[in-house]
Order: structure tokens, then sequence, then C-alpha cells
């Protein structure tokens, strides 16, 4: 596909003998609007080289370079040189580029020999499964899916918390008060009980906290009862979370989660210990990070028991060691940026060169507008009564609408989950949100259904119009503006692909295709696309095609399925 920034930065490179390309690049500008061209060049920086007026070097750098294939035109317009795209050259290149990539349009091979790690949704084990975690499950499953298409090999683990503290806490309770019949009928909900009821008998008797710590203490000197009881409680909330993953479509490459490194932590605490980095404070055994303006990074308690921060160190290292990641990424609510800076401050004193290539990338709170959102409190929603509710939401909708839908099943569960997961990924990660039903399952405006019916719409315009890829188009016949305000947006794909990446930010993409979507709606109410005439038919078609095929690929980068009819 050609570049058109590239044949700017060229034909500007020629003109101006002490600008390299990269100089070029980074003062070049795209216009607020279309009408001031694609591309401007400001002349201010030229002035004292060139000794005259920017708005002269404008004139005079326009006037050198006009008469280019490229560009339909080149202009001054006060300090700047604008550059106007060859209409006719970007339909063709971008539209033979689709066909061709079809649904590897936007990929690349940027990542190639890298290994990226993406960490993401991470729940506790025997805890709800709650809308709260939905953030982090649909964020990371993108970016895992975003790394991929630009030619990484990704490895997505799900660093479940199935140890720590807790379980000597549910260990003891389950002693006391458990049934298995009963846990097993209903696990986290009757999981969370026994660990309600432990925590306020705690409070009128404070030896079972002994209790629940010695349990800990033996689960970690693997005793067999607490292993099993553990192995047990872990299972059976797995199979909780594999449903929810089942409906979100998501797949990880490894549960490693906290306990996987139960055993690798002896030689963390030995390495802190031999690198002078481990001090002892109260009995518990800290890194000192006053120099850093961050608590201390408690490592070991006084009881010889580990700590999260303590998992988290040790999984880095064998990240490291075990896949020789190019990033280690983890998708993690802001709330816990401080843990995060602090145990990879600590990974950096150790010596460690490759502690910046971990990055917690965070997110801001969901709530929902009723304000149900406490676990503490056992008000909790969980995850998987939302998307249920989102799936039977949508099956209304469609039979009032479309009663005759074949798979009614299937797109249902595919538009109603789409529709929760697309508003997710709607905003910047770091912004709260509230959590909105009505505009979630909306088919109209900013929403998935909206996105994903303008798909199933484009396809079915393909079918009724017997649409062949191996056809010659005459591009010259799509000229009028929706056409080339579509064909700008499909151009832009890949460039939004490589942003999205770059920043972790899967919402640039969920934003570039509802405008694609937008502007292929309007074109498709103020055009008719299925004419008499065949050449303009195929010519339109291709559009068509372009449009359907990058929608796709947009909406499957964020994990959302694109259903032909709905
Ligand atoms: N299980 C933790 C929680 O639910 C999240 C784990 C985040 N990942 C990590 N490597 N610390 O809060």
């Amino acid at each position: 596909m050609i570049d058109f920034k590239y044949k700017v930065i060229d034909l500007l490179k020629e003109q101006i003998e002490f600008l390299d390309e990269d100089e070029i690049k980074l003062l070049l500008e795209v216009p607020p609007s279309y009408d001031m061209g694609d591309y401007a060049f400001p002349t201010f920086r030229l002035a004292k080289e060139f000794k005259k007026s920017p708005s002269i070097i404008a004139e005079e750098l326009a006037g050198a370079l006009s008469g280019n294939d490229y560009f339909e035109k080149i202009e001054s317009s006060a300090s700047y040189v604008n550059f106007f795209i060859d209409k006719q050259k970007l339909m063709e290149t971008v539209l033979d580029e689709i066909k061709i990539k079809k649904d590897k349009y936007g990929s690349s091979d940027l990542g190639e020999g890298k290994t990226v790690i993406v960490e993401f949704s991470s729940p506790n084990i025997a805890k709800p499964f709650h809308i709260g975690h939905i953030r982090t499950t649909v964020i990371g499953n993108s970016l895992k899916k975003i790394y991929k298409f630009s030619g990484y090999n990704t490895i997505a683990i799900n660093h479940l918390g199935d140890y720590g503290t807790q379980f000597g806490m549910l260990i003891s309770a389950f002693k006391k008060w458990g049934h298995r019949e009963v846990i097993e009928s209903n696990p986290i909900q009757e999981l969370l009980k026994l660990y309600v009821r432990f925590n306020s008998e705690t409070e009128e008797d404070p030896a079972l906290k002994d209790e629940a710590r010695y349990w800990f203490k033996e689960l970690e000197n693997k005793n067999a009862e607490a292993l099993e009881l553990w192995q047990w409680m872990r299972d059976i909330s797995l199979k909780e979370f594999n449903r929810v993953y089942d409906l979100l479509n998501i797949e990880f490459d490894s549960f490693a989660g906290e306990s996987f490194y139960s055993d690798k932590m002896p030689r963390v605490i030995k390495e802190l210990e031999e690198k002078g980095l481990l001090i002892e404070s109260n009995g518990a055994q800290i890194v000192d990070l006053e120099a850093y303006g961050m608590p201390p990074a408690l490592i070991r308690k006084s009881d010889g028991s580990t700590l999260y921060t303590t998992r988290d160190i040790a999984a880095a290292i064998y990240r490291k060691e075990h896949y020789d990641f190019y990033k280690n990424i983890y998708v993690v609510a802001s709330q816990q940026n401080l843990h995060f800076k602090s145990w990879m401050k600590v990974v950096e004193l150790m010596g460690y060169d490759w502690a910046i290539d971990c990055i917690h990338v965070p997110f801001g709170m969901v709530s929902l507008e009723d304000g149900t959102l406490s676990t503490r409190k056992g008000r909790v929603v969980f995850l998987e009564d939302v998307l249920n509710k989102a799936i039977e939401s949508t099956r209304k909708i469609i039979d009032e609408r479309n009663p005759n839908l074949e798979n009614k099943e299937e797109i249902a569960e595919q538009v109603g989950i789409g529709a929760v997961i697309f508003q997710e990924l709607f905003n910047q990660r770091i912004k709260d949100y509230v959590f909105n039903w009505d505009r979630t399952l909306s088919f109209e405006g900013e929403t998935g259904p909206y996105v994903q019916y303008t798909h199933a719409r484009a396809t079915s315009l393909l079918e009724k119009g017997d649409f062949d890829i191996n056809d010659k188009v005459q591009y010259s016949l799509l000229n009028n503006e929706e056409e080339i305000n579509i064909c700008r947006l499909l151009y832009n794909f890949p460039r939004i692909i490589y942003d999205s990446c770059d920043k972790n930010e899967p919402y640039f993409i969920t934003r570039h295709i509802v405008e694609i979507a937008k502007e292929f709606n309007k074109y498709y109410n103020s055009t008719s696309i299925i004419v008499e005439d065949e050449e303009l038919k195929k010519a339109r078609l291709s559009l068509v095609y372009a449009t359907k095929t990058v929608i796709k690929t947009g909406l499957e980068l964020l994990g959302i399925k694109a259903p032909s009819r709905m």
C-alpha cells in the first residue's frame, strides 16, 4: 500500500537539505479538516536557514513541488504547505490492499521473534468473579490479540489468586462448618459464606486468626490435608470461572497463579539477602524503598510466610527465565499502582535490567448505576449474571425485530456479549465509568450492536449484489465525498492498530470502527449500491467489501464476534 506520508517526506527531503527524514516526520501535521489537506508542513522552523519569512518559504516550496503523481494538489496557506492526496490513487491502493490481505489487513511483522506476556483477569479463587473483573479480562484479551496481530508471539497468563493467608482462613472455616456437598452445589457463594463467617467470628474470637495462620503455614509446608482441601477449592472455583471465559471466548496459555511460585520464593529471598537488599523490621523482612519515596516492600512476615509482593517478584524472574519476554504486561486496576511500582523497583534493585520491560497497564473503576459494587458487604454482581442478562435482553430484541432469524440463540450470544465488551473498550482505560444497560444494548449510536449490525448489513449487500473479489474495478467511479471519507478511515486502520499496540489502548480501535460504521451508514442511506450499471455496482461493492472486512477485523481484535446476519 502506498504510504502517502512517506511520499510527502521524500518530496520535502529533496527541497530541504538540512532536515533529515525524522525531523521532517516530526514536523508534519495532520490538518483539522480535509479541506485543508491530508498533511500540512509548517515552515516556521526553516526561516532562519532560508533567511525568508515562513509564508514566502511555504509559497516557494509549494511552487517547487507541484505536479506530482501522488497528490492532486500541493499548495501553500500562510506558513504551511498543504498536501492533498490524490483520491484516485488512495482508493486504488487501499481497496487493492484489502482485497489482497483480507482479514490480515492491518497486521504486521513488527513483533517478529519477540515474546510479549499479557497477564490479565487473575481473579481470586473462592471469591466471586464479579463485574469489577470485567475490565482486566476484556482489556487484556484485546491486548493479547492486538500484539499477536502485530506479529508478536503472545503468552496469555491468568495469575490466579490461589495462594495466601485467606486460604488458611478457608481451610479453618471449612474444617469447622463446611460440607462438601453444600459447597459443590454452589461453590463460590458457599465458599464466600464460609469466608465471611470466619471473618466475623474472628472479631469475637481473635484466636481464630492464629488458626488460619497455622493452616496457611501447613499449606506452605505441603501438609496433605491442607493441600487436598486447597486443590479442591481451586478446582471447583476454576470450573466456575471457566464458564465465564467460555462465554467471553477467552483462552489462556497458562493458569500459573500465585501458588505456582510457592517453591520459587526461597531462591528470591536468598538472592535478596545476598544482594544486601533485605533488612529486618519488627521480625519481618523488608526491602527499604524510602529513597524512592515508597513504603517498604514486605517480603516475608514474622511467621515466615511470604506475601503477594514476594510472589510477584518470583513470577517476574520466572517469566524472564522461562519465556525470555520482550515485554511483560500486567493488566491490573490502578488501585494497585503502588504495589506494581514497588515490586518492580525491587526487581530493578536486584540488578535486573529487564525490570523496565515489566509494564503495569492500569485501568479505572467500573461501577453500576445503582452503586451495588461491594464484595466485602456481600453486594456482589456476578460477571456471569451480567453476561447472561445481556444475552437475554438481546434475545428479546431479536424476537421483536427479526423473529425469523436463523441461529437466533448463537447470535443473541454474540451480540449480547459483544455489546458488553464493546462498552468496556469504548473509553480510555484509565477513566472510571458507570455501566449502563440501555446504552450497552442499543442498536443505535456508538455501541457494539450498531457496529455489528453495520457489518451484517454490508455482508448482505455483498451477497445480494453477487460480489466477486476477482472482478476488475474502475476505482475512478468511486469519487463522492462519503466514499472518500470511508476510504480515508480504512487507510488509517493499520496506523490505529499500531497506536493501540504502542499505547496499550484497545479503545483506539473501538472508536475507529465506530467512525467507519457511521460513515458507511451515511453512505448506505444516501447512495444506492446495487445499481443497474454493472461497473458502478462492482466499484461500490468493492468499497462495501473493504468496509466489512475492516470492521470484522476491528471487532475481532476487541474480542467481539461479527455475525453475518442479525
Ligand atoms: N488476584 C489479584 C486481585 O484480584 C490480581 C492479580 C494481579 N496480578 C499480579 N501479578 N499481581 O486483586
